[in-house]
């Protein structure tokens, strides 16, 4: 079939009645200065004289002899009533040279916004990363091409058909309710969290639970306890709170606690990873869990725990959520999909320690976008239930381990003189450790230059030094691509001068 051509709209011709231009001069004016812009560009077709004159309200003949004159001075092409199109020969000198530049009327600066670069990691603002390749060693990326994309799909073809149109209006900020029973379900049987469905808000990713529950909780100088090195996204989420921030060092067994109780007697919040701390990959311990949550009953002090990727534990069955050990109440619990399924998804769930707390959530959030976009959560709801979820889980759980085993032996084998690593029980990286004369941020920038990433461990850190290390992401990359990314890496590594 041949390409059907779309006319121009006419959007931005706007004739000035009351001025003493000539409307034929004004139409001809605006029209050479779209397409000197670029914004009319060579091939494209202009609507016919009839249409000009409808929409502008003005004689055809004022149109006609608009045309004409661009005619005669090569903008235009065709004949008048059989279809006009703009020349496709402009010379590129008169785009360049006439492009609209950006305007520099009102110089903006970043102090004028309360938000810029300079409050968040660039780990949180992955944009560009995907555009043309995916490049180890990201981190928290799963195998986006094992994921059963085939079975979304037939969800999607199934419920498409059937859906009563009611379910596509504005419905529950909180989330849609099937998808919350599977959620709840889900933690009871998994991840031993103690909660119904009442108490979740379904979010858009952990990175919105955070940012809800700095909107609803955080007031400002509240002292926030934050892991370190920790996540930046918690970090981003709570300065725009204006909040007293106090690291907390981490160690083997994961958050030191004792270091908390002795140095910050009084705390109104407390972040932490407790199922695999991000980044340094420990689990926090049992005694460091129960002293922690009596730290907590006597502060009146919040949990945020953040269990992103506890599913994929390789050794021994998932350890179980903090929140299913706490008595008190005290536990904000915050998952995610991005992880276990793909983090174009942007879906995730909040557990709130009691139902009367859902409602400043429910408001929050419709503040924020209303709620999650409700067909995603009906296909993930079916996806949970017809057992595709857990299945998958079980898959990657075994992949993850095998790539993590393989990319392990390759650094041994490859560079094991200049990085130790060990194998980590959970989750989707790994800590390599550099030699201490080693800058791991001029690493990373090299191993940037280089088309690899991998993230200096010293960026991650809020007070405490860290020794030099790289974080390194192994679930989104084959054998293949990790045995190219370590090669790179040995490149970099061998030829590094301080
Ligand atoms: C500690 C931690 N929490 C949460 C997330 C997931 O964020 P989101 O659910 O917003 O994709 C990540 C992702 O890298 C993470 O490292």
């Amino acid at each position: 079939m041949p390409k059907q051509i779309e006319e121009l709209p006419l959007v931005g011709i706007q004739l000035n009645f009351s001025s003493d231009v000539p409307l034929y001069k004004q139409l001809y004016t605006l029209l050479r200065e779209a397409i000197l812009t670029g914004r009319f560009k060579g091939g494209q077709k202009l609507p016919g004289t009839r249409t000009f004159s409808n929409e502008l309200n003005i004689s055809r003949n004022t149109v006609v002899q608009a045309f004409e004159q661009l005619i005669i001075e090569g903008y235009l092409t065709g004949k008048i009533g059989a279809g006009t199109f703009i020349t496709n020969d402009i010379p590129d000198k008169i785009f360049d040279s006439r492009k609209t530049q950006p305007s520099t009327k009102n110089k903006i600066k970043s102090t004028n916004f309360n938000i810029g670069k300079k409050n968040v990691h660039s780990n949180l603002i992955h944009r560009n990363i995907f555009e043309d390749k995916i490049i180890p060693f990201q981190n928290g990326l799963p195998s986006l091409e094992d994921f059963p994309f085939s079975t979304w799909l037939k969800i999607i073809n199934r419920n498409g058909t059937y859906l009563p149109y009611l379910q596509f209006g504005y419905k529950d900020s909180t989330g849609y309710k099937p998808l919350k029973d599977a959620v709840a379900n889900y933690l009871q049987t998994y991840r031993a969290v103690n909660c119904t469905a009442e108490q979740i808000v379904i979010i858009n990713g952990s990175q919105q639970g955070l940012d809800l529950i700095s909107r609803v909780m955080l007031k400002e100088k509240k002292n926030v306890l934050l892991e370190d090195p920790g996540y930046f996204g918690t970090r981003a989420s709570v300065l725009s709170a204006k909040v007293n921030i106090f690291p907390v060092p981490v160690d083997e067994d994961g958050i030191n606690i004792d270091y908390a109780i002795k140095n910050y007697p009084k705390s109104d919040f407390i972040y932490t990873t407790p199922s695999h701390q991000f980044p340094l990959g420990t689990t926090l311990s049992i005694s460091r869990r129960l002293k922690l949550l009596e730290y907590a009953k006597k502060n009146n002090a919040w949990i945020i725990e953040d269990d992103y990727d506890s599913e994929f534990r390789y050794n021994g069955s998932p350890l179980p959520s903090l929140q299913g050990m706490d008595k008190f109440n005290r536990i904000l619990y915050i998952g995610t999909f991005s992880k276990v399924l793909f983090p174009g998804l942007r879906l995730g769930y909040l557990v709130l320690p009691s139902v009367e707390m859902v409602e400043p959530f429910a408001v929050a959030k419709s503040i924020a976008d209303r709620q999650s976009p409700i067909f995603d959560q009906i296909v993930l709801s079916k996806f949970i239930e017809e057992g595709h979820f857990t299945k998958h889980i079980r898959k990657m759980r075994m992949l993850y381990k095998e790539r993590q085993d393989f990319l392990i032996d390759e650094i041994k084998k490859e560079i094991g003189n200049l990085l130790k690593v060990n194998p980590s029980n959970a989750g989707m990286h790994i800590v390599a450790w550099l030699p201490e004369k080693y800058n791991d941020k001029k690493v990373s920038s090299l191993a940037k230059e280089n088309n690899l990433i991998v993230y200096p461990l010293s960026e991650y850190k809020l007070r405490f030094n860290q020794k030099p290390a790289l974080v390194i992401g192994y679930t989104g990359f084959n054998k293949n691509k990790l045995k190219a990314g370590v090669f790179r890496l040995k490149k970099i590594l061998t030829s590094y001068k301080n």
